[in-house]
């Protein structure tokens, strides 16, 4: 019989120069076992996923599979451990078909070999078994005949486990994966670690949503600056322990009291359009307004801040900032009106990752201060207030905020924004990523900067982060806004019936 134990790690340790990341690690998996890892911003997450991929090595401490001491030395010898990992920034090949993505590496030719040099490719027994593993293993059906750019997120990452299926992994890792999703591929992603479990496969799972780690897995690590605090059954385990468990103490309260707005309209968009995206939008921000934006991907949320912000240029309707109306298309136009946008897409559009956290979070103000009297020292000491009160974890402002986790990079670009002091701040999912203690830091930074006068606009997938977060709440649908609601008097119920309520259209 094959070894209940699938996987170990023992003792694992692990520096970056002065930090030290990982202090003795173990960790147990079993087969049929899905292992939720939580902990922190900057906890060692990702380090302990990095080092089984194979893309860090360890300094000390051995790795064992089914009893027997591994190697893993770079990426290739984990995948041939059969160890797969899903990262959040996918390696599919964007050109090619899921069936080749699917199979890349291990392609079928007519003569049954698998070298297409000699032989030509037997496509159609690529595309029977690509297939087969999306639909018998996985219970899903996507396009195989468009290049996977064409997919979205959610079914990229299904050809991406598809692929990893069809490697014969055993452990499958999965890095926040439900990050980006929405909660029907949400579902449909915990169906899959479902059907893992019962093929005997083992899943380590990282997630800062809790109510999901407790629903989807079988055993919770807590990791703490580290260490592994607890490894607990989840039926042993509520959420509220878990978080005391992470944090060192109860969280307390989530959301910051908010103080009302002004009743001063700051940004007026009046019958505001994009050709084909949204149409007829008109709505009043106030000076100190938390305003929120929900609705289903592509329903029109992020053109709307984006066509407000100059990235998207509208050919409809009008937006006024203090009375003074926008140009469409023009960002540098929606800076100098003083309205800032912070882009869900932290890697690719917000942050200077080669440079310092001291840099990223003052740049704006330093390219300023050239003609003011704003001194480095200032700038420096401005940075260090932001890294202290948002709790980023860096050993020094001077850092690079590459070398930063995920969520203390959130945390860097949104300080950055804040630091700007604009008019109108647009948050796209502003806490992404960000471990629970860190989301209440971020809510009580916007709370206060509404109540010292910047209004917000915040569009997020996360319906009680609008509820707790905002004032009003603007539920869009089809491109038009289909409800407007009063946050203090509304529920996540109300706000998913106005994002859905049409029945029988087909995205
Ligand atoms: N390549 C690197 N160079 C230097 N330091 C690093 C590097 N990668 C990670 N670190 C540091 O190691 C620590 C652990 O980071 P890790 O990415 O594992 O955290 P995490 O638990 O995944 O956090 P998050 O929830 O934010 O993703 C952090 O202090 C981080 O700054
Ligand atoms: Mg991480």
């Amino acid at each position: 019989m094959e070894n209940k134990t699938l996987l170990q790690m023992r003792g694992i340790d692990k520096h970056f120069g002065a930090t030290h990341a990982l202090k003795g690690i173990d960790l147990t998996l079993e087969r049929g076992e899905v292992l939720g890892l939580i902990g922190e911003n900057g906890a060692g997450k990702s380090t302990i996923i990095k080092i089984l991929s194979g893309a860090y090595g360890m300094d000390a401490g051995e790795i064992l599979i089914d009893g027997v001491p591994v190697n893993i030395g770079n990426p290739r010898a984990s995948q041939a451990l059969g160890i797969s990992t899903i990262y959040q920034e996918l390696t599919l090949f964007p050109d090619l078909n899921a069936v080749d993505n699917i199979l890349a590496g291990r392609e079928i030719c007519r003569d049954g070999t698998g070298s297409s040099l000699i032989s030509p490719l037997d496509r159609q027994r690529m595309r029977k078994e690509a297939r087969q593993i999306l639909t018998e293993e996985l219970g899903i059906d996507i396009d195989l005949t468009v290049p996977v750019r064409q997919l979205s997120l959610a079914e990229k990452q299904l050809v991406e486990i598809a692929r990893s299926l069809h490697s014969q992994a055993q452990i499958i890792i999965m890095d926040e994966p439900t990050e980006a999703l929405e909660s029907q591929e949400r579902e449909r992603l915990f169906a899959i670690t479902d059907r893992m479990r019962l093929s005997g496969r083992a899943v380590i799972y990282v997630s800062h949503l809790l109510d999901e780690l407790v629903k989807v897995c079988d055993k919770v690590m807590v990791m703490r600056d580290g260490a592994n605090v607890a490894t607990q059954p989840v039926s042993e385990v509520s959420v509220e322990t878990i978080i005391s468990k992470m944090i060192g103490r109860d969280l307390g309260q989530k959301y910051a009291d908010k103080t009302p707005p002004s009743g001063e309209v700051i940004l007026r968009a009046n019958r505001l359009g994009v050709n084909g995206r949204f149409d007829d939008v008109s709505f009043e921000l106030q000076k100190g307004e938390i305003l929120g934006f929900a609705g289903l991907d592509g329903a029109g949320k992020q053109d709307v801040v984006r066509a407000i912000y100059g990235v998207v240029p509208f050919n409809m309707g009008d937006i006024s900032v203090d009375g003074k109306s926008l140009t469409a298309g023009s960002i540098s136009g929606a800076k100098a009106a003083g309205v800032g946008l912070m882009p869900a897409d932290r890697k690719t559009e917000g942050l200077f990752l080669d440079k310092s956290l001291e840099w990223n979070i003052t740049i704006a103000e330093s390219t300023k201060s050239r003609s003011s009297s704003l001194r480095l020292s200032d700038l420096k000491a401005s940075a260090g207030a932001y890294m202290r009160s948002m709790s980023i974890r860096a050993r020094s402002v001077d850092q690079s905020v590459g070398d930063l986790s995920g969520g203390n990079q959130q945390k860097a670009m949104l300080a950055r924004w804040l630091q700007t002091k604009p008019k109108v701040l647009v948050l796209e999912e502003p806490t992404r990523g960000v471990d629970i203690k860190s989301k209440a830091e971020i809510y009580r930074q916007v709370v206060d900067a509404a109540a010292a006068g910047t209004s917000f606009i915040v569009v997020s997938a996360d319906s009680p982060e609008l509820l707790g977060l905002c004032h009003r709440i603007l539920v869009m649908h089809s491109g038009r806004v289909a409800a407007e609601l009063d946050a203090s008097t509304t529920d996540a119920e109300t706000i998913a019936y106005y994002s859905v309520q049409t029945t029988g259209e087909h995205r």
